[in-house]
């Protein structure tokens, strides 16, 4: 009997280290998408079952008339992503504080995980405060989990001084809302290459010199180490889990993706087929993946640009605020993706 019980507890190990192996063999941000059956219950949400979506983003409620954008699943090539559980996650993470710290792609992907949370426990009671001119707030009460946003464009500060408006790449003050938060999500990159009067800075200072401008992709490669020297000194991995985004693509112009007489995403009502965009990376996340890769800390990325890229799709395009809109997503839409990874990584520690 003893002699059985090793030869079980042998095979047991060998089961458990084979699994890893193949766990960690699988990439989820290599896939395609594809179109859902009509038995799916995908999307997880709709304007009616979450009244939290803000009007940018609400493209059916302003009228888009295509819905195949709905039905479209990441599919990774080597494993399943498991389906989203929002009860299972508001369980695990009770009393828990999650964050997505960034610009409005930050916001966007914070009402997608609101939606999808809220419309798995439907009825469930909630708090929403808007705490500060930065943090915003979405309390689920019966489970003491908050699902906060700070609105900080450049993770590094802008402060108005006798000279101007400043950039300071740096300083990082946010960083006083973000001590204690167990679940970081970071992201910055789409206000870096504002010019005139969009551009929210009149100098940008660096160790201690003013510049009135600079090559953009440098400035944002000087925030991003500052904002890495934070995580890497104040940071406990075990106690909080710090992710970055990575770059969340636009579209604005069809030679990227082999259709040159599309001047935009407008009209456009599927994704790109296959795996590959046409287009490549935008460079801006080479200079983020380098600048995680120097890290002492573990910040875990993202790594959703692929996978956008391809969703031209996705955009709200006229349906958004009224103009044209081809950065950010509509709700549901291709932000639930990035959430179902980010459920899987939170909950199922699926690698
Ligand atoms: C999308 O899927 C839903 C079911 O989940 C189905 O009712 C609808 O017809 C599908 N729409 C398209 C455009 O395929
Ligand atoms: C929205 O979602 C609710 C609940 O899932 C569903 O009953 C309703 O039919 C949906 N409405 C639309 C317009 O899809
Ligand atoms: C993914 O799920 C499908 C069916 O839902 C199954 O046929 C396939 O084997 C699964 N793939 C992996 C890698 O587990
Ligand atoms: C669109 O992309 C193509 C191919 O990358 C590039 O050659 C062209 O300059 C771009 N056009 C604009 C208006 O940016
Ligand atoms: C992203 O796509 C490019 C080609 O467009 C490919 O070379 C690269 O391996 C892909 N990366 C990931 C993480 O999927």
């Amino acid at each position: 009997m003893s002699v059985g019980g090793v030869v079980v507890v042998i095979v047991g190990l060998l089961v458990i280290h084979q699994s890893n192996a193949e766990k960690s063999r699988c990439d989820v941000f290599q896939g395609s998408w594809v179109l859902v059956s009509e038995s799916s219950s995908y999307p997880l949400y709709n304007s009616t079952s979450c009244p939290f979506i803000q009007k940018e983003f609400n493209c059916q409620k302003n009228g888009r008339p295509d819905h195949f954008y709905l039905n479209y699943t990441w599919q990774p090539h080597a494993c399943n992503l498991s389906r989203f559980d929002g009860g299972e996650l508001l369980r695990r993470y009770k009393g828990k504080s999650i964050m997505f710290v960034g610009d409005s792609l930050s916001r966007n992907q914070w009402q997608s995980l609101i939606c999808m949370l809220y419309s798995s426990v439907p009825g469930a009671n909630y708090y929403m405060e808007t705490a500060s001119a930065e943090v915003s707030t979405f309390t689920f009460t019966d489970f003491d989990v908050k699902v906060m946003l700070d609105h900080t464009v450049y993770l590094v500060d802008v402060v108005r001084e006798a000279e101007g408006r400043i950039l300071k790449l740096d300083s990082i003050q946010g960083c006083k809302r973000w001590k204690g938060i167990d679940v970081l999500i970071f992201n910055t990159w789409h206000w870096w290459n504002r010019r005139g009067a969009t551009q929210p800075w009149d100098y940008i200072e660096v160790g201690g010199r003013l510049y009135k401008d600079m090559d953009r992709v440098v400035a944002f490669e000087k925030a991003l180490t500052t904002w890495a020297k934070w995580v890497d000194t104040n940071v406990d991995p075990t106690n909080t889990k710090v992710f970055f985004q990575g770059i969340s693509p636009s579209h604005y112009n069809g030679s990227t993706w082999n259709e040159p007489r599309a001047k935009s995403c407008v009209g456009q009502r599927e994704p790109v087929a296959g795996s590959t965009y046409p287009g490549g990376l935008p460079p801006a996340l080479a200079v983020l993946k380098k600048v995680l890769s120097r890290m002492k800390k573990h910040v875990e990325l993202l790594d959703i640009t692929n996978l956008s890229l391809l969703r031209k799709d996705g955009h709200p395009s006229v349906y958004g605020l009224g103009g044209m809109d081809c950065s950010h997503w509509c709700l549901p839409g291709v932000p639930d993706t990035w959430n179902l990874i980010l459920y899987n990584r939170l909950v199922l520690l699926l690698n």
